[in-house]
């Protein structure tokens, strides 16, 4: 089964070794690699939860993956959301489609948000098919928009509203309980 459940002070280390990976920094539109003490204050500020909330995905209670919701002070009620799956052997088994529901439910049902964006590589296939499965909808394109190791790379908009969510939900949570990766 795969879950979300909240960060713990002790999963800072976990995070960082994952965020090091080049499977997972390739795809990271944010910024550079960090720091350890640039990660170590990144992780601070994300548990403290004024502007965001951060949530380990776990696969049979271990875990494989973070998910992120920021800017969550603003008064649009929105968020910006931020992934991966960390753990490789836990990728392309549905870890990412299940966390992705568990995750909408949050944004949605218990933060009371109007609608979560998201800025994805243009070349990331895998992540754009994935969320576009979900409701996401391609809502801007970027050009050049982020430099990683010396090269211009394009960024795509994505964005869901609370009520493209609400018109999926029941039917990919249902064939996600059927395919037992989430509780019925
Ligand atoms: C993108 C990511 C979150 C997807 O999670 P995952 O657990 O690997 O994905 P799933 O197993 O749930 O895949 C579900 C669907 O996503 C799509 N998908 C996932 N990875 C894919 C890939 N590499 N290529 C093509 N499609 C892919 C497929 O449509 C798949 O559907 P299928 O079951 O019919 O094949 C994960 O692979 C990851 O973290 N990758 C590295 C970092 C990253 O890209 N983060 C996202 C930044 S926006």
């Amino acid at each position: 089964m795969i879950d979300l459940r909240d960060l713990e002070p002790g999963d800072e280390e976990q995070l960082y070794r994952w965020r090091l990976e080049p499977e997972v920094e390739r795809w990271m539109s944010d910024a550079a690699v960090p720091d350890r003490g640039a990660h170590q204050r990144w992780f601070v500020d994300l548990l403290a939860g004024d502007d965001g909330r951060g949530w380990m995905i776990t696969r049979g209670d271990a875990p494989a993956g973070l998910l992120t919701l920021t800017g969550l002070a603003s008064h649009h009620r929105r968020g910006s959301w931020n992934w991966f799956v960390g753990d490789a052997a836990s990728r392309g088994r549905g870890v990412g489609r299940a966390a992705q529901a568990l995750g909408l439910d949050k944004a949605f049902l218990d933060l009371g948000l109007d609608k979560v964006w998201a800025e994805v590589m243009a070349d990331n296939d895998g992540a754009m098919k994935l969320q576009a499965a979900a409701g996401f909808m391609r809502e801007g394109y970027l050009r050049e928009h982020v430099l990683k190791n010396g090269e211009r790379r394009d960024v795509v908009l994505l964005g869901i509203l609370a009520r493209d969510w609400a018109s999926r939900r029941d039917k990919i949570r249902a064939e996600l309980a059927e395919a037992r990766l989430i509780a019925a």
